[in-house]
């Protein structure tokens, strides 16, 4: 039987598992949160401890999600996790969505989620670098990559924007957020990308 998977990435604290939990009820899918599906089956391989956060075994992690999606009865698939990309095989993906959410925004729901000054920074960074999108375009088919700025949207507003590109009522396209230029023309860089 021939799956719809799509995965939900994006900079932590973009609100990938909110979209994607309203997103598996809308299209009766299966859900896999890629943070507890290392946890649940311990496909980690040591923790970092600067970070303080645990390195997934991504050989391991593959081979679990593949697995997992073969597995299911459910015709679609969400897969929530900002390394979603990386770790579901090429051949399984329909889409990619990648979630942006404006800096200045993303740091007040980081703020709000009490992370740390080092991982709020870090995180902030990797938003305005894109490597969320950057590492999805390099795992992943490009005319499958689908990025979308959801900043000051209602989760129902971003589900409905995804379904209308799985209806292919709206198309998938990248390079619509430039967080870099739009901070240095507000004179705010240095206040969101510190590099130390
Ligand atoms: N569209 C939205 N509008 C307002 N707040 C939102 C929206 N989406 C998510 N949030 C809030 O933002 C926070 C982060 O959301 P969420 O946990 O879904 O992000 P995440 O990308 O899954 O994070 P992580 O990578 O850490 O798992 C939560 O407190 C959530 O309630
Ligand atoms: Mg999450």
């Amino acid at each position: 039987m021939n799956k719809r998977v799509i995965l939900i990435t994006g900079t932590p604290c973009t609100g990938k598992t909110t979209v994607a939990k309203q997103l598996t009820t809308r299209l009766d899918a299966l859900y896999i949160n890629l943070t507890e599906l290392a946890k649940t089956h311990s496909l980690t391989i040591g923790e970092d401890k600067t970070r303080n956060t645990t390195i997934v075994d991504e050989e391991e992690m593959r081979k679990k999600t593949a697995k997992t999606i073969d597995g299911t009865e459910k015709t679609t698939v969400i897969v929530d996790g900002h390394y979603a990309a990386a770790v579901v095989p090429k051949r399984y993906v329909t889409y990619v969505f990648v979630l942006r959410r404006n800096p200045i925004e993303l740091r007040k729901f980081m703020e709000k989620r009490g992370f740390s000054d080092a991982k709020l920074r870090e995180n902030l960074a990797s938003e305005i670098l894109d490597v969320c999108l950057i590492e999805a375009l390099q795992e992943q088919e490009t005319e499958r990559v689908c990025e979308l700025d959801i900043t000051g949207k209602i989760v129902d507003a971003v589900v409905n924007q995804i379904i209308a590109v799985l209806n292919q009522k709206k198309p998938c396209s990248v390079g619509n957020v430039d967080w870099l230029g739009m901070l240095e023309k507000e004179g705010l860089l240095d206040d969101y990308l510190t590099i130390t």
